[in-house]
């Protein structure tokens, strides 16, 4: 690789694929980097959206196969948007082809996956990075530095929730994401995945866990309309956790949440302060700290726009509000960083591998009515 320059490769070219699509492009227009990306070459098996992907977002190259696509010379970093079943045979391959590695959440299927990924980019010594682009949204980043700085204490409670209602229009046909061989889960893997990296990121490791999973409606119809398929992917889990430094945990994640289009809260409840955030409200941060004059305390709203705001220096003025498609670019602009600094970069294989083992251990309990262990490594 030129040392100004690292080419991507890019798998999958639908939803995820234009959102790291649109972070490469933009990434160096706002951020210092070392090295600039080049968007060399995109893969699908769907030559149709292949095409408009690669002329829409100015992608040099295209590849059918993803094989063929992770052993190019001329690629350096392997960036994966592809279903889930699909992560470790890309992200291995990538691996020992000696290219450094970007795979959308859940790492993998399960956890004895994540962990077969995360020992493939160690062995070949290459970045790799797990995609939980939450942990770059500027007011929960500053959620772990206030945190980090003692301003709330010893947690006691992390409740979060994860709400879409996509699915309860029962004429929603199947598609991948109902099919356990393919996402391994399904709100589950899709959102949980979300919360749970991010109650690692506040909070700390998850000891046991304690879930319940439901699917609601268990047949739908194919997408041509012809037949009938079986859901057999979670439509919602809940559980409660433990973590290891004795806080409670709350979690919920559903498609069944009417009205809820993407609607991710959480709270954090400390000796020494309390925290929430609402991804609707994604600029803003609610504070409560027990420091405050007794007269003056309440919850407060930190509108995370200013410049001492992490990522916020190399936006927009005080108060010019950004979006969720930032935390993409704020994740590839790391990632690049790492990758011509020759760094870790986290969140990488191994928080992968750990926010699964917690997902494992729920699916574990929900079929077998208990409280179930979190692996300790
Ligand atoms: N970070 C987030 O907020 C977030 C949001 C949505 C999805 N995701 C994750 O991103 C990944 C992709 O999800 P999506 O919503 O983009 O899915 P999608 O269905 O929109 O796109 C998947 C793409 O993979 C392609 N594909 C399928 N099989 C292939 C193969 N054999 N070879 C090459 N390409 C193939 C499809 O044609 C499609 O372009 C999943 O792991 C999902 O969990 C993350």
């Amino acid at each position: 690789m030129k040392t100004n320059e690292i080419n991507v490769g890019i798998v999958g070219t639908q939803f995820m694929g234009r959102a790291h699509s649109n972070a490469y492009l933009d990434v160096s227009h706002f951020f210092d980097l070392p090295a600039e990306p080049v968007l060399r070459a995109a893969c699908d098996n769907d030559p149709v959206s292949l095409d408009a992907f690669a002329r829409r977002f100015g992608w040099q190259d295209k590849e059918a196969d993803w094989a063929r696509m992770v052993s190019r010379d001329d690629v350096d970093l392997v960036d994966i948007c592809t279903p889930n079943s699909l992560h470790l045979p890309v992200a291995v391959a990538a691996a020992r082809a000696g290219k450094h590695v970007i795979c959308e959440k859940p790492l993998a299927m399960d956890a004895d996956e994540a962990r077969r990924m995360l020992d493939a980019a160690r062995e070949a010594d290459v970045r790799h990075m797990v995609a939980f682009n939450y942990r770059r949204v500027p007011a929960l980043a500053l959620a772990r530095q206030l945190v980090e700085q003692g301003k709330i204490g010893r947690i006691f409670h992390f409740n979060a929730v994860y709400y879409q209602d996509w699915l309860v229009d029962p004429a929603f046909p199947m598609v991948w994401r109902h099919d356990k061989k393919i996402g391994g889960s399904g709100a589950h893997g899709d959102m949980n995945a979300h919360i749970v990296d991010l109650a690692r990121f506040l909070v700390g490791e998850v000891e046991a866990v304690c879930g319940a999973q439901e699917v609601f409606i268990r047949e739908r119809k194919t997408r041509d309309g012809k037949g009938v398929g079986t859901v057999t992917a979670d439509d919602a889990t809940q559980f409660l956790a433990r973590f290891r430094d004795g806080a409670m945990g709350v979690f919920c994640a559903t498609r069944f949440a009417t009205g809820r289009k993407n609607f991710l809260r959480l709270e954090l409840f400390g000796s020494e302060g309390s925290l929430v955030f609402n991804l609707e409200r994604l600029n803003e941060l609610e504070y409560y700290s027990r420091g405050d004059e007794e007269t003056e305390q309440g919850f407060r709203s930190i509108l995370v726009t200013e410049s001492v705001h992490p990522y916020l220096k190399a936006w927009w003025p005080p108060g010019h509000i950004i979006g969720w498609e930032h935390t993409f670019i704020h994740e590839i602009g790391d990632l690049l960083l790492a990758i011509a600094n020759h760094e870790d970069v986290k969140p990488d294989f191994y928080d992968g591998l750990r926010c699964q083992q917690v997902m494992d251990a729920v699916g574990q309990s929900a079929e077998q009515g208990r409280w179930v262990a979190v692996p300790g490594e």
